[in-house]
């Protein structure tokens, strides 16, 4: 079933010049990109992506993160791509991911680990609603 997910480019991994190393392996592994920006997220925006985690010991140090410098927001699409992209970012401490994942290859340590992914189709929804319009889609075969 195709199926559209919100993947992100966290600042660790856009400070490092891996945008393109992640594309390609999006695009190598099937998935389409059908939005994309580069923004920088106050931290107000982050507490506000992150809003489900507030209660959580790591929530400070996260949003802090994700607000330190630029991220770049992409919705995916392709078939089954939610679970997709999870496979491929791997765990998300990059130390328990699987050998050839973005976070076990590119991955600094269990925050700064590279990428985030929507973990189910709610998700995904309201994800992608927090960045982006249904006019920054597009869609193709
Ligand atoms: P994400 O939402 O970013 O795709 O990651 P995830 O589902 O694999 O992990 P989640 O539990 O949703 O945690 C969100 C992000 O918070 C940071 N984190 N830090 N210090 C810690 O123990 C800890 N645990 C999680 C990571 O950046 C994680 O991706
Ligand atoms: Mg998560």
């Amino acid at each position: 079933m195709t199926e559209q997910t919100l993947a992100i480019i966290k600042p660790d991994a856009v400070r490092r010049n891996l945008i393109g190393e992640i594309i390609r392996r999006i695009e190598a592994a099937g998935l389409r990109v059908a939005a994309a920006r580069l923004l920088h997220l106050t931290k107000t925006a982050a507490e506000g992506f992150y809003a489900v985690h507030r209660e959580r010991p790591f929530f400070a140090s996260l949003t802090a993160f994700m607000s330190s410098g630029p991220v770049m927001v992409m919705v995916l699409e392709g078939d089954g791509a939610i679970v997709s992209w999870r496979t491929l970012m791997g765990a998300t401490d990059p130390a328990k991911a699987d050998a050839g994942t973005i976070r076990k290859d590119l991955g600094l340590g269990v925050e700064q680990n590279a990428t985030h992914g929507s973990d189910a189709p709610e998700t995904a929804r309201t994800e992608i609603a927090y960045f982006f319009s249904a006019l920054d889609l597009v869609h193709r075969e």
